[in-house]
This record gives structure tokens, C-alpha cells and sequence, in this order.
């Protein structure tokens, strides 16, 4: 019996051995994300990139993550990608920038490629100096997957990244930091509707692309209201949100939602999903108190009565109770109002993973 026990065992081995031996037979399995973002999902990337005035390396950045340390997150904890890639019981990536990313880690966990300062457009944000645009993305993701097909051969590459899911959540820069600002000539060679179908074409192209290599499963997260940011209140000086911002939002909004209904109906495979975010953020910006919050028009953090202070810092003061606030600082939502929100998506698209799993930082 024994001896039969231990034939067996050997037997396994060798088959074993085998099998990962032929790696161009071997099943990488794994689901992983790849994400293509600007501040709203960058975990790091902009941390690595010395250039940029767009950074979240400082206090208090990531107080309410892990240990607490800055990390990279726009945030004071997780991000909206953060919180629905746990929902749906995926792996959270890491930044491409990150020193220790390899080959394996990549099929174990994916790769972010988000940065923060990064639009549609290659044109967006050229005042941060340095950050990742949507079509930089796109190619370092190229590059990924040339290093991918080399480890484990070219049709097992094709499959991981077939089954591999992708989120892209861009757009907000391409008005906040190009056609809002009268430095930047799109914001005088375009109106906002001429501006808004040059910033979707070049969106509908850059999915495509993503589609020929290989992505079948997709989110794209809609705008939020981006007129209530702290940021735009207060260029009002009424303090009121700015109606025409959000009119824009709504417009990008309903035309990629075109976009992505279109692709998802016409290319191969494709399930390419729109997450709207708009309605249930300009709900609990206008009734934060139903959702457990006090405030939804100032920054938690930012320097005593000096507005608005671009970033937060060692030197800004914290709100109280973070977790009643809605807005972390001048652009970016608090980790729980990102909670909310993300929820709101995960539960319209029925994205949550059949069994429970909803874990903090
Ligand atoms: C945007 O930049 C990429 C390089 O990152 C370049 O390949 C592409 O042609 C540019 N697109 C346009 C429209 O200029
Ligand atoms: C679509 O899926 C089918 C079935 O899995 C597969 O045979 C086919 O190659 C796929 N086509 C593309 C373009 O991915
Ligand atoms: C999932 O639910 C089961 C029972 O409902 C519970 O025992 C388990 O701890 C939950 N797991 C997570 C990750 O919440």
C-alpha cells in the first residue's frame, strides 16, 4: 500500500515537472486588471516620475491607508478602482513605475498604469511637466505584453490578457486641466461640444486600439460632477457649483456612453461596460447627510483659511472626522465618499463577485 501511495506521489511529481516544463502549454489562469487612469486611480506611478508637480508623496496623503504612509493615492485611502477591483474579487495592481514589478507579479496581479495629471489627450496637463497620457499609457502597456509573451510564449499570452480585465477612467484633466484654462489652445480653438467630440473620437480610437490587443473586458468610468469639485466652488466665489462645468460632464458623459455601447455591440467579444458615477455623486454632494456625511463643498485637508490650496500637506490642517467629508482635497474625493460611489457602480453594472468580499485598505 505504501509502496502504491508513494508510486502515485512520484508519478504526480513527474507529471508535475512536466507540465511546467512546456511553458508554452501552461495555463496562467489568473484574472488580473490592467488600469489606465489619471489621479482619480494612480497608486504610484507619478511618485516615480521626479518631474511632475502633480505628486501625492507628501502627508497627509494615504493617512488612512495600510500604515499610513503617503503611497501615491490622491487620496486620504482607497481609490474608486481600489474599491470595485476588491468588489469583484480581483487583484489590485500595482504602479508600472514600481521598482519591484516583474514578470510575475505582473500575471499575478496585473499592472496601473494610471497617473495622476493624465487625460485623453497627449496635450492635457503639459503644465505638470510630466505624467502619463491615455496614449502613453496604452504603449507602455505594449510593452508589457511584449515582456509577457516572452516569458510564457505568445498564445498563453493571448489568453491572460483576453481574460484579464481592463478599467479606464480618464477625462476629467482634459477639461479641468486643458479646455477649462485659458493657457492651454484647445480651450480657444474648440467650444465645449467641438471640444468634447475631439476628446471622444480620440477615446473611441484608444479603446479600440485596446480591443486589437487583446482587451475583451472593459470598464469605463463616466464624470463626475466635476463643476462641484472644492477647486471650481470657489472659483465662483458664490461658492455655488459651476452649472456650465457640469453641463460638460454630462455632455462627455452621454457621448461615451454611445462609445462604449457601440464597441461593446460591434467588436468581437467585446463587453465593454460605462460606469456612471454622475448621479449618485451629485447626490451626495447635494445631500450628504442621507449618506452619513456633514460636508460636500470644502477640502478636509488645506491650510487653515488660505484657498485653495492645490494639494494638501504636511502644513494643512485635518478635518475632524475624515470619514464625514466628501472631498480629501481641491480636486479628490475622501476614501469613504469614494466607497459610496463605487458601491453605486459595482452595484448598477452587477459587477460584485457572486460571494461576499468587501475588504478595507
Ligand atoms: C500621442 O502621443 C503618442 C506617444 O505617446 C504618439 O504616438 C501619438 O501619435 C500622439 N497622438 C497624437 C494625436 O498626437
Ligand atoms: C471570440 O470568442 C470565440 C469563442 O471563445 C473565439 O473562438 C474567437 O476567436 C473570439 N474572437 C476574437 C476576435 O476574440
Ligand atoms: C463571507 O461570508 C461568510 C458567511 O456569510 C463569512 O463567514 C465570511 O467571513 C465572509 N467573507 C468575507 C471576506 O467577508
Amino acid at each position: 500500500m505504501d509502496q502504491f501511495n508513494k508510486g502515485v506521489k512520484v508519478a504526480i511529481f513527474i507529471l508535475m515537472v512536466a507540465t511546467i516544463g512546456s511553458e508554452e502549454r501552461r495555463c496562467y489562469c489568473k484574472v488580473v486588471q490592467f488600469i489606465f487612469g489619471d489621479s482619480l486611480s494612480d497608486v504610484g506611478n507619478n511618485n516615480y516620475l521626479s518631474k511632475s508637480l502633480a505628486r501625492a508623496a507628501l502627508p497627509w496623503y494615504g493617512i488612512d491607508f495600510g500604515r499610513g504612509m503617503p503611497n501615491g493615492r490622491f487620496t486620504n485611502g482607497r481609490t474608486i478602482a481600489d474599491i470595485v477591483g476588491d468588489r469583484m474579487g480581483l487583484p489590485r495592481p500595482p504602479a508600472f513605475l514600481d521598482p519591484s514589478l516583474d514578470d510575475e507579479t505582473i500575471l499575478n496581479s496585473g499592472v496601473s498604469y494610471a497617473s495622476g495629471g493624465g487625460g485623453i489627450l497627449n496635450e492635457t496637463s503639459s503644465l505638470f511637466i510630466q505624467r502619463f497620457s491615455l496614449s502613453k499609457q496604452i504603449e507602455l502597456f505594449q510593452g508589457t505584453q511584449e515582456m509577457i509573451k516572452m516569458k510564457i510564449g505568445e498564445t498563453a499570452a493571448t489568453n491572460f490578457f483576453q481574460q484579464a480585465h481592463y478599467v479606464v477612467a480618464l477625462g476629467s484633466n482634459d477639461y479641468i486641466n486643458n479646455f477649462l484654462l485659458p493657457v492651454y489652445a484647445d480651450s480657444w480653438t474648440y467650444n465645449g461640444e467641438t471640444f468634447t467630440n475631439y476628446v471622444i473620437a480620440s477615446l473611441d480610437g484608444q479603446l479600440r486600439l485596446l480591443h486589437s490587443l487583446g482587451a475583451r473586458k472593459l470598464t469605463f468610468f463616466g464624470l463626475g460632477p466635476m463643476g462641484c469639485i472644492p477647486l471650481q466652488r470657489f472659483l465662483t466665489l458664490s461658492g455655488e457649483c459651476q452649472e456650465s462645468t457640469n453641463k460638460l460632464s454630462i455632455m462627455f458623459n452621454n457621448k461615451a456612453k454611445n462609445v462604449l455601447d457601440t464597441l461593446s455591440k460591434t467588436l468581437p467579444n467585446a463587453t465593454y461596460l460605462f460606469g456612471d458615477a454622475y448621479d449618485i455623486f451629485q447626490d451626495l454632494i447635494n445631500r450628504p447627510e442621507i449618506y452619513g456625511f456633514s460636508n460636500s463643498n470644502e477640502p478636509c485637508c488645506r491650510v487653515a483659511k488660505i484657498r485653495p490650496t492645490l494639494t494638501c500637506t504636511p502644513l494643512s490642517s485635518l478635518c475632524k472626522d475624515r470619514s464625514k467629508y466628501v472631498f480629501w482635497d481641491e480636486y479628490h474625493p475622501t476614501d469613504k465618499a469614494n466607497e459610496v460611489i463605487a458601491n453605486a457602480v459595482v452595484a448598477k453594472l452587477g459587477l460584485a463577485k457572486p460571494s461576499n468580499g468587501t475588504h478595507n485598505s
